[in-house]
Order: C-alpha cells, then structure tokens, then sequence
C-alpha cells in the first residue's frame, strides 16, 4: 500500500525539504510525485539540464523512507521552448493558436513537440532510471490538449489514407453523397472544426485523437524504457472521452487516475464507477494518483469533505483496487494559479486541520498492508464500456438529456447496490470469467462481437443489452437493419422503431420511462415481456419496453426504454438471480459500501459507512478487523464516516 503527496520542491528553498519530507513520513507516507510540471527547472535553456536538484530531492526523500515517482514535465513546455518554436503551441477549434502561460498550451500533434519532449524524458531516465528510490513514471499529466493546426490536419489525412485506402472506399463508408460531400483529394479532408460535421468524419477523428495520443505517449516510453525497468503509468481524468483510454493504456504498466469531488460530497456509486473503469484500463489494481486534500479551487463552491471523508474516500479507492492513494498537493504554493486549492500543509508550512486525518490513514494502511498484499477485486459481473459507443452516441444524442455516462450509471447504480465488486470493460476484453455481461447501449456492432455474445449466452451466461444496442457499424453508418442489428436473432425481438421522449412513459406493471424508450416487437414465441409501456404516444402504447428469453444454457435480456431507478432495482435483482452472482452488498445499508479484494490468502472486505449516521449491517462471514486488530462478527456496526478492514475467515 503506497500512501502519499504531489510534491514540488521546486517551489521551495531547499533547506525547508527535510521538514516537509518529516511530517510526510510522520503521516505515514511513503511515496512523493515529483517532477510533472518542473521543465523550466531541469532543462532551464535548451539542450541545458539541470537535474541535480532533482536528485537530491530524491535523496532527501529517500532519508525519511519516501520513494519517488518521477513525472515527465511535457504538460507545462518552458517559455523558452514556445518562443522559439511556436509551431509546438496548439490551435484551439476557433483556429487560434494559444499563447503561453498557462499549461496543456502544446500541441500533441507537433514533431518539435515530440522531440522535446522525448528528449527531456530521455534526460530523467538517463539519470534515474535505475535510481533504487524511483519506483515508477508518470509520462505527462492528465492527457487532454488537441491541436487543429495544419501538421493535425495532414496527419489526419494520413491516418484516413490507411485506414481506407482508397478515397472510393471512404466516400462509399460515409456516404458523402449526402450534401455533396464527396471527396476528390486526400488533401481536401478538413478537420471537425466548426460543428455540424459529418458523423463517420468526427468518429475518426476521435480514433485520431487517439492515435495521436499514443504516439505522443509512446515517444516518451521508448526514451523512459531505454534506460529504467521500473513500471510506467499515467494520470487519467475519469470519464474524460477525448481519447479512447483502452488503446492509450495498451503500452502503460498500470493506470492511475486523478479524483476530485469538486463541490458538494462524495457519491460513492457516481465514483466507484470510475475506480472500476479506471482498474478495466489494465484490468489490474490502479493508482489514485491524486485526490482532494479537503478542497479543491476549479470548482463552483470549493466546499470542503466533512471530517472523516477523506479517510472514507481513501479506504473507498482501496476497496475498488487502488494500491495507492496520493494527496494533491503537499503545501499550498505561494504563487500560481492554485493559490486556494487544498493541502496538507499551509502557506506557512505548518499542518492543516486535515493532516491529523491522513495520519489515521496512515496508521491504517500500515496495519492493513499485509493483509491487502497481492489483493485485487474479482468481479462475476461486468459492464461492458467502450468510448466508441460513447462518442457515437454523445455526437447525436438525439434526446439532449442521453448522456452515455449518466445512461451507464442507470445500470451501474442498482447492479452495484447487489453486488461487492463490478468489472467495467471494453467489449473486447475476454468475457468467460462472468456470469453476467450487462451491455447499457452496445451502439456500435461487428461481427466478432456478435459472435462472442452468442458465444457468451449459448455458453450459460446472462446478457442485458440496454437501449440504442446495434444501431450502427464501425463507420458511425446506420445499418441497413432493425436494431439490434446483428443481435436480433439472440435476442428475438427486433426494435420497431425508437422515440425519444418528450414527457415520462408509464410502464406495466409499474414504473416509468424516460428521455428515450424503443418499441420492442418480439420475432418467437419463447420471448417474454417483463415490461410494457401504458399510454405514451400512441405509438408506443401497449408494446413491450423490455424483453428477455433463454437461448442455450444462457439468457438474454433486451432493455428499450432509460427506466427509473426503482424499476431497474426490479430488474438487476432478477438478474443478480438468475445469473446467481455475488449479492452480498445487498446485506448493508444503503451508503454502507462493501468492496472485496481477493487474493492468494483469501478474501478482504473493505467496509465504509458513506454516512454521517451510525450504522450497520451483515458481512458473508465473520473474520478479523486489521484496523482494530480484532475478531469482526459477520453483524458489522460502523460509526459515522466508519471503516472496517476485515479478512474474512475460511469458509
Ligand atoms: C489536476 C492536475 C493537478 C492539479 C489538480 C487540482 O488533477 O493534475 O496538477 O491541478 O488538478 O485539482
């Protein structure tokens, strides 16, 4: 269990370091991020490196027991560098090149960009790479920038070029016969500039996007990998969607993840979630490389986490697989534009009120740590992710409320109410390990997910397909069939056509629709029909809102309408039931999360009370609580805010 802080000592005299680095390993740290945002310090001309402070401040931190994990600096380019290159600056989508002083300025497309970059990288690896206290990298921070300049432009073209290899093939894919859109010349192709644009153009410029990231990460892994062996990850932003997070995690070791609560409280399904997209990166434990001191500065009201959160926040990232929880930042800077954000310590050097509480949870990870060692969540259950889907739909949302994330979490929520660990993956992750697969809108269809599907349920597993589900090919092409498309014979019912809604659909027996609902027409006489809608539209009136038939040893169940939360609560029981997954989180309270980790020694629970009432509940077994050293009854009672860390005895 790593614990620890984003530390600048560059912004600080260096005799103030030990201080620091003393009241970190006082709170049971172990670990500093340094380096991220430090270009202009290490490399203050070009071709000049200075890394000697950086050095000895590794040095120093080492002699307080902290390790380090080095961040490459290429979000905040030095001004030197955009003065004599401007051509590295990005161009925003209103075609103006961005100037210097703020950060994420570059643009990701630009070779010069590249090089630099690379180069610096190269710079650190060359000299710590093998250092014994830099156990990992962050290459950059929090990917995001993109560049419409013209090298974006041509390289788009490129990446088009490949992708279809003849312009004929394109125009076909797209149908650019549609308002005239043909295209004679590669060069002709513009970028998604101005909105409006066509829907297979602005899909593969997502994937673009995309491949741009991951030749801008990858030159700088090359350069790390050349001279350190230590694992290599970045710091996402959550549901983030410029780029597609699956592919750009390919080439990392692990991934890691930046959580902030932003104004009000945490809502631990809302980010839950995100841990478990976050850990379906790698499909593997994940790092929280930074999370809220108390506030943060970027937000409406930049309220502070009650007392108690904090801790509640940590142990909640633990549970869903985080092996590390890094507080961003150590020490309120003096200067700069994140004068207000939270820390540990103040201005003036000395504790803030929420130290004392990350020394509890210090003192907890260390009691903790052995029984956590080699443990990750499993999962019987998965939801099935993908930022293709995403991007599709987000691009023609066609009701203005069909936020695909929002859509997930109408299935996340009541699933994870029932169940102590969900997987999120990607379509194409290996599905044989779950019981359950639940689809929330499969929009984009091929042939060899189809056939892993039908592979999936014939097999004996249980498949949730929810709304919007086999409308569209790879090239964001309507296909040429009913929805779900190629799944229809799976799910023997087809989809007659789809509304958006403009008021609340009544369901039988009971219940309600939202934003989108599809009339469902089932094609056998084996389907049966759980939901169907009353009086809506006359159109949908009467028709079946949900559907679900048994196909092999497996079953299949087709949902067509955003239900409300009771109604979906109806529906993941029934197949948290018949798919006979864990249900043990069922046995708490609601706001009483149970996370389970699972390793070569058995099983841990990781038990929150989310609230700020006492409460409790029943664990599967009894077992020992490492946090108090002592037997824990399978009745759990929490205090407000409360932990309980149990390893549960053999059963
Ligand atoms: C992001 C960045 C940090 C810092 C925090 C503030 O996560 O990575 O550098 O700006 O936000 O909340």
């Amino acid at each position: 269990m790593r614990l620890g802080c984003a530390w600048y000592p560059e912004h600080w005299n260096e005799q103030r370091w030990p201080e620091d680095l003393r009241l970190m390993r006082e709170a049971g740290m172990n670990v500093v991020r340094v380096a991220e945002f430090a270009w202009s310090r290490m490399e203050p001309e070009e071709g000049k490196f200075d890394l000697d402070w950086v050095e000895r401040a590794i040095e120093a931190a080492a002699r307080q027991e902290l390790d380090t994990v080095l961040g490459t600096p290429s979000a905040a380019p030095p001004a030197w560098l955009t003065r004599r290159y401007p051509e590295t600056l990005a161009v925003r989508e209103n075609g103006r090149r961005d100037g210097h002083g703020n950060r994420c300025h570059f643009s990701p497309t630009s070779p010069r960009y590249l090089e630099l970059a690379a180069r610096m990288a190269e710079e650190m690896a060359r000299r710590f790479g093998r250092h014994a206290r830099v156990i990992a990298w962050q290459i950059d921070n929090e990917y995001s920038s993109v560049s419409y300049d013209d090298e974006a432009r041509a390289q788009f073209q490129t990446f088009l070029r490949e992708r279809y290899g003849t312009l004929e093939a394109l125009n076909r894919r797209w149908t650019t016969a549609y308002w005239s859109q043909t295209y004679f010349d590669w060069s002709e192709i513009p970028l998604p500039i101005m909105g409006g644009h066509h829907p297979g153009l602005r899909l593969e410029f997502r994937r673009f996007v995309t491949e741009v990231y991951r030749h801008y990460q990858k030159v700088q892994l090359d350069a790390v990998r050349r001279h350190s062996d230590r694992p290599i990850t970045h710091n996402y932003m959550g549901w983030f969607d410029v780029f597609d997070h699956y592919r750009v995690s390919e080439e990392l070791d692990f991934a890691s993840w930046d959580s902030y609560v932003g104004s009000g409280h945490l809502d631990p399904l809302k980010n839950g979630a995100i841990h478990d997209l976050t850990r379906g990166f790698k499909q593997r434990s994940f790092w929280l490389m930074e999370t809220q001191p108390g506030h943060v500065n970027w937000s409406g009201i930049n309220n502070d986490l009650d007392r108690g959160e904090v801790r509640a926040k940590a142990w909640h990232a633990v549970g869903h697989g985080a092996d590390a929880v890094l507080y961003w930042q150590w020490r309120s800077a003096l200067g700069g534009q994140e004068q207000y954000h939270g820390t540990l310590v103040g201005p003036d050097g000395t504790p803030r009120p929420l130290y004392q509480e990350v020394c509890e949870l210090g003192r907890d990870f260390s009691r903790a740590a052995e029984a956590l060692r080699d443990t990750t969540p499993v999962s019987d259950a998965a939801l099935l992710h993908s930022y293709e889907d995403r991007w599709a739909i987000s691009l023609q949302r066609h009701h203005k409320d069909f936020d695909p994330v929002a859509h997930l979490e109408s299935f996340y929520r009541p699933l994870r109410r029932l169940s102590p660990s969900l997987d999120l993956v990607s379509p194409s992750a290996p599905l044989d390990g779950y019981r359950l697969v639940v689809a929330p809108h499969l929009h984009l269809m091929n042939a060899d997910l189809t056939a892993r599907l039908q592979h999936f349920v014939r097999e004996g597993g249980h498949l949730v397909l929810g709304p919007r589900s086999g409308m569209k090919d790879r090239d964001n092409a309507l296909l040429p069939s009913h929805q779900p498309g190629p799944l229809r014979e799976l799910v023997g019912a087809r989809v007659e056509e789809y509304y958006a809604l403009d008021t609340e659909a009544p369901l039988s027996p009971s219940g309600r629709a939202r934003i989108w609902a599809e009339w469902l027409e089932p094609d056998r006489d084996d389907v049966e029909v759980p939901l169907r809608y009353g009086r809506v539209n006359g159109w949908l009136d009467g028709r079946a809102a949900v559907v679900s038939r048994s196909v092999g040893r497996g079953r299949v169940c087709y949902v067509g309408a955003w239900l409300d939360p009771d109604s979906m609560a109806t529906l993941a029981r029934g197949w948290a039931q018949a798919s006979g997954i864990d249900t043990a989180q069922a046995s708490l309270p609601e706001g009483v999360e149970l996370c389970r980790r699972v390793g070569p020694r058995g099983e841990v629970w990781i038990v929150v009370n989310h609230t700020v009432q006492p409460q409790r509940g029943r664990l599967p077994r009894a077992g020992r609580d490492v946090l108090s050293d002592g037997p824990a009854s399978d009745a759990v009672e929490l205090p407000p805010r409360g932990v309980a860390v149990v390893v549960a005895s053999v059963g």
